[in-house]
């Protein structure tokens, strides 16, 4: 029994050796009812596990007109005692002695009356859908994982450290921001050219909703050594994609003297123990994604923590794919970027594993990532993943004032903007490497939903914003 005087469903059926016999007291919402005019047999589940407990009620001890109300999706505090089943499916269940009905949910408007909704239907209810067995085993899986993370770090050395949300910076310099402004839309200061006046507005400049947290964590780790952040992240891209978000979380963690083969084996290690986590935490809700909806998904989480990850550079894997004889909707020529298209080929056809690319051309990746002595190339690596294609990006970063400098002239980054990131080139620079895993892409790909809106609560995308 736990402070709020109920026992959860989780309990009663992990430990029932130890509760059979007893009189317990469960609370949870109704998923079926069924039975006859003696007996009623209520599934109840209380989100603490993916399995329902049975009720059993013997029909002539209660008040009919109370057992009305139990239906599908009414809230119920039920009284009684645990017994072993005479009934296949389960191994323990509920006597019923006493039922409160806390909350009814009307059998004809109720939406998740029926089971076998379609995904797209479940977004139009995201604030009923967290109580189908899909999104409670997902938001479960969720929740383990950001422990997880957290507990990774923890356990090695790093130090979590808060980066802002509203930035003045665009980290990335490449996706649309999202503007923060207290400004009046229809009617804002201006300046004498007609331009908008950021100083009369709140921050008395331009802000927006960060792209990354890396350079404010490049800060700490220039203090701590070894730091990540975890936070929201926002792109305005009009990417309406089964893998982007507008509004993401990601984990970023970023390490002085590392360098890029530290880099790829800490992503790698990372990786594997958040896969070997879920595996060991969260078996109920992975065997009941795998049955329902991806039969190789438990056996794919496997074969990723026994795998050495293929590593190889972009100039090879640029070789591979004009080689490949596949024919893809994007043509593939050294120095564009490379398509989920091309990513996909190489993980699941070419190496049959996780792919990690390096070096790739300077121009298609940031301002801040490490000049190789051939001018071309940068010290970026992706790590690629089977079904989802890039699950993180990183990079060695440029430690070096003047190498750092001139590229962020040559490519636009302003320098008044940025001139407390140049600062830790100046005092006590240090050789870095730091990466980014999209949360979300890590909840694809560990519960092998296809879906990047079905594995965040409420999803943010173009024209999407209700809940
Ligand atoms: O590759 P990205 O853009 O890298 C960065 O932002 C770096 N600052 C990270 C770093 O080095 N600290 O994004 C990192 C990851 C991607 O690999 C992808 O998993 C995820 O973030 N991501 C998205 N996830 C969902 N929706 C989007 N729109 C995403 N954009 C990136
Ligand atoms: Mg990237």
């Amino acid at each position: 029994m736990d402070h709020f005087g109920r026992n959860k469903i989780k309990d009663l059926l992990k430990s029932h050796e130890s509760f059979v016999g007893n009189n317990v007291i469960v609370k949870g919402w109704v998923r079926t009812k069924r039975g006859n005019k003696n007996v009623a047999f209520i599934a109840l589940n209380d989100g603490s596990i993916i399995h329902n407990i049975q009720v059993v009620v013997d029909v002539q001890n209660f008040d009919e007109n109370i057992l009305k109300l139990v239906t599908t999706g009414a809230c119920l505090k039920v009284h009684g005692k645990l017994v072993e089943s005479a009934g296949s499916g389960q191994k323990v269940e509920i006597v019923a002695e006493s039922i409160e009905i806390y909350g009814t949910a009307d059998a004809e408007i109720y939406p998740l009356q029926k089971k076998g909704h379609t995904m797209e239907f479940l977004r139009e209810i995201a604030h009923l859908r967290p109580r189908t067995n899909t999104f409670g085993a997902v938001l479960r899986i969720r929740h383990a994982m950001a422990f997880a993370i957290h507990k990774y770090f923890n356990d090695n050395g790093f130090y979590y450290i808060h980066t802002p949300v509203i930035t003045g910076s665009d980290a990335e310099g490449a996706g649309a921001m999202f503007r923060v402004t207290t400004l009046d839309a229809a009617n804002p200061p201006k300046k004498e050219d007609g331009a908008i006046d950021f100083v009369q507005d709140f921050f008395g400049k331009p802000t927006n909703l960060t792209v990354s947290g890396q350079l404010e964590a490049e800060l700490g780790a220039m203090a701590l050594s070894l730091v990540y952040t975890f936070g929201p992240t926002f792109r305005a891209e009009n990417s309406n994609t089964p893998r982007h978000l507008a509004e993401f979380w990601m984990i970023e963690p970023e390490m002085a003297f590392y360098e890029i083969t530290e880099n790829m084996d800490l992503a790698e290690d990372f990786l594997k123990s958040l896969i070997r986590y879920a595996l060991e935490n969260c078996y109920d809700d992975l065997e009941f994604l795998n049955e329902m909806y991806d039969k190789e998904l438990i056996e794919r989480l496997k074969s990723i923590v026994n795998v050495d990850f293929e590593r190889l550079s972009y100039t090879r894997a640029v070789e591979i794919l004009e080689k490949c004889g596949e024919k893809f909707e994007f043509p593939t020529a050294w120095g564009s970027d490379l398509q989920a298209e091309h990513e996909r080929y190489l993980v699941e056809k070419h190496f049959k594993k996780p792919v990690i690319l390096t070096d790739y051309p300077k121009d298609i990746k940031a301002f801040y990532m490490k000049q190789n002595d051939d001018g071309k190339t940068v010290r970026g690596m992706d790590v690629l993943f089977p079904r989802i294609g890039e699950i993180i990006g990183g990079s060695q970063r440029e430690e070096v004032y003047e190498k750092l400098y001139s590229r962020m002239k040559e490519m636009g980054v302003s320098e008044k903007e940025l001139w407390w990131y140049l600062e830790t080139r100046k005092f006590g620079t240090a050789p870095h490497a730091g990466f980014g895993l999209g949360f979300e892409r890590l909840i694809l790909f560990v519960t092998g939903m296809s879906n990047i809106r079905d594995v965040i609560p409420f999803p943010r995308t173009p024209m999407n914003a209700e809940f």
